[in-house]
C-alpha cells in the first residue's frame, strides 16, 4: 500500500448534487458470473464464480467515481463490463439513457469509443514491438473519422505533448520509457478518440510511490481539461479518495458503501469500510496512536460460494441472525434517512453507524 504523504494532498471541494453534471453512465444490478467448469472432453458445468454480483452505480458528468476494495472482489470485471470487454451475465449499462447491451453495432461502437480503459500496468499492456506512435494512433484504425490517415501523426504527437511526453519520442519503443512515462503513453492512447469517460483499472499501483502522485496529478488535469468523467479503480484508499468525488466500496461482488470521500472516509458507517480505513497508515504519530485498529477475521470467502445473507457476515464483528438470512440492500440506513449530514449516505448493512473516522482530516 502507498504512504499517504506521497499523494497530492490538496482536497476537490465538495459539489453537491445539483453542481454535479448530469447522469451519463447508469449501472444497474449489473451481474456477472464466470462458469466454473470440470473435465476436459465432456465440460461439466459444475457452478459459477460470482465475479460481480448486483451492482449498481451512476456516474456523473465531468466526476470522478473511485471504486475500491480488495483482490478479488470484482472491480476488474466491473471495468470490463463497462467498455464492453465483457459481456453482463444480468443488468443494464445505460449511457446516456441508452441500454449498451441493446444497441446496434454501429450504436455500441460510438458507445465503445466514448468510454476508454486505462490499464494497470504499462509493462504489459503496451505491446512491446509497437513504436508508441502505433500504440497511440491503433484506435484510429477502427475510428478513422476520429483522425483521417494524414492527420495521424500530428495528432498522436499531440497527444505525447498533452501527456507531457516529447512529441519526437513518438517513434520509441515502450522498453525505452520509465513505467510512469509508459502509463503515459497509456494515458495518451485512452484519450486518442476523444472519449467522455475513462475506466482506470489501478493505474498508479505498478509504480513507485514517487511517480504515482504524477500520474494522478496529470489525469486530474487533464480531467479539467477534457471535462472527462473518470472511474478510478484501486486496492489502495488512499490513492482513490484524493481523485475521487465519491467513492463506492466493494466487497465480493457488490458496493457495500457508496458516498462522497468525506463521508466514506471520515463517516463510514458500513463495517467493512471502517475495517479497510483503520489499516491505512496514517502518517501523524498522535493519530495514529488514537486510533483503533480493526482487524479483520478469516480470508474472503470464494466469489463461487459466497456468504448467505450479507457477504461480509463471516468476517463481521457485528454479525447476527438477521445478516444470514437477508440479504441488506445499499441504501441510505433507516436511523440516518432523515436526518442531514455525512452518515447520510448509501451503505449495505443493517447495523450501520456513523463512526468517525478523523485519522484521515482534510489535506
Ligand atoms: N475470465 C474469468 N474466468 C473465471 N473467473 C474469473 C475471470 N475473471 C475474473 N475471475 C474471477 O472473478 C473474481 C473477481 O476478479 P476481478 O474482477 O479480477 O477482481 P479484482 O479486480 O477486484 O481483483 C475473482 O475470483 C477472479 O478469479
Ligand atoms: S449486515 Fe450484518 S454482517 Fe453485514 S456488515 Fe452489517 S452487521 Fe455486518
Ligand atoms: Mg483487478
Amino acid at each position: 500500500m502507498a504512504e499517504p504523504a506521497s499523494v497530492p494532498t490538496a482536497q476537490r471541494p465538495e459539489r453537491s448534487p445539483q453542481e454535479r453534471g448530469e447522469v451519463i453512465l447508469e449501472v444497474r444490478d449489473l451481474v456477472k458470473h464466470f462458469p466454473l467448469t470440470q473435465g476436459v472432453i465432456f465440460r461439466k458445468h459444475v457452478g459459477a464464480v460470482r465475479a460481480v454480483d448486483g451492482v449498481s452505480f451512476d456516474l456523473h458528468r465531468g466526476e470522478t467515481l473511485g471504486i475500491v476494495g480488495e483482490s478479488g472482489c470484482g472491480k476488474s470485471t466491473v471495468a470490463k463490463l463497462l467498455v464492453s470487454l465483457e459481456r453482463p451475465t444480468a443488468g443494464q449499462i445505460l449511457y446516456k439513457g441508452e441500454d449498451v447491451a441493446t444497441l446496434s453495432r454501429r450504436g455500441l461502437k460510438a458507445v465503445r469509443r466514448n468510454i476508454q480503459m486505462v490499464f494497470q500496468d504499462p509493462y504489459t499492456s503496451l505491446n512491446p514491438r509497437m513504436t508508441v506512435g502505433d500504440i497511440i494512433g491503433e484506435p484510429f484504425d477502427i475510428h478513422p473519422e476520429v483522425a483521417p490517415k494524414g492527420s495521424r501523426r500530428t495528432r498522436v504527437q499531440e497527444l505525447l505533448d498533452v501527456v507531457g511526453l516529447n512529441p519526437e519520442y513518438i517513434n520509441r519503443y515502450p522498453h525505452q520509457f520509465s513505467g510512469g512515462q509508459r502509463q503515459r503513453i497509456g494515458i495518451a492512447r485512452g484519450l486518442a478518440l476523444n472519449p467522455e469517460i475513462i475506466v482506470a483499472d489501478e493505474p498508479v499501483s505498478a509504480l513507485d510511490v514517487s511517480v504515482q502522485a504524477q500520474v494522478v496529478n496529470l489525469m486530474e488535469r487533464l480531467q479539467k481539461e477534457f471535462g472527462l468523467a473518470y472511474i478510478v479503480i484501486a486496492h489502495d484508499l488512499s490513492v482513490v479518495r484524493h481523485i475521487s468525488d465519491r467513492v463506492g466500496v466493494m466487497y465480493l461482488g457488490r458496493i457495500v458503501e457508496l458516498g462522497t470521500d468525506h463521508e466514506i472516509y471520515e463517516h463510514p458507517t458500513h463495517p467493512y469500510t471502517q475495517a479497510l480505513l483503520s489499516a491505512v497508515p496514517v502518517p501523524d504519530p498522535e493519530l495514529a496512536e488514537e486510533r483503533e485498529r480493526i482487524i479483520l477475521t478469516g480470508d474472503v470467502p470464494s466469489p463461487a460460494n459466497p456468504p448467505s445473507g450479507c457477504r461480509f457476515r463471516t468476517r463481521c464483528w457485528k454479525a447476527a441472525e438477521r445478516c444470514a438470512l437477508e440479504v441488506p440492500p445499499l441504501a441510505v440506513p433507516a436511523e440516518y434517512r432523515y436526518a442531514e449530514g455525512p452518515a447520510h449516505h448509501d451503505s449495505a448493512c443493517f447495523f450501520a453507524e456513523d463512526r468517525p473516522d478523523l485519522t484521515h482530516p482534510e489535506g
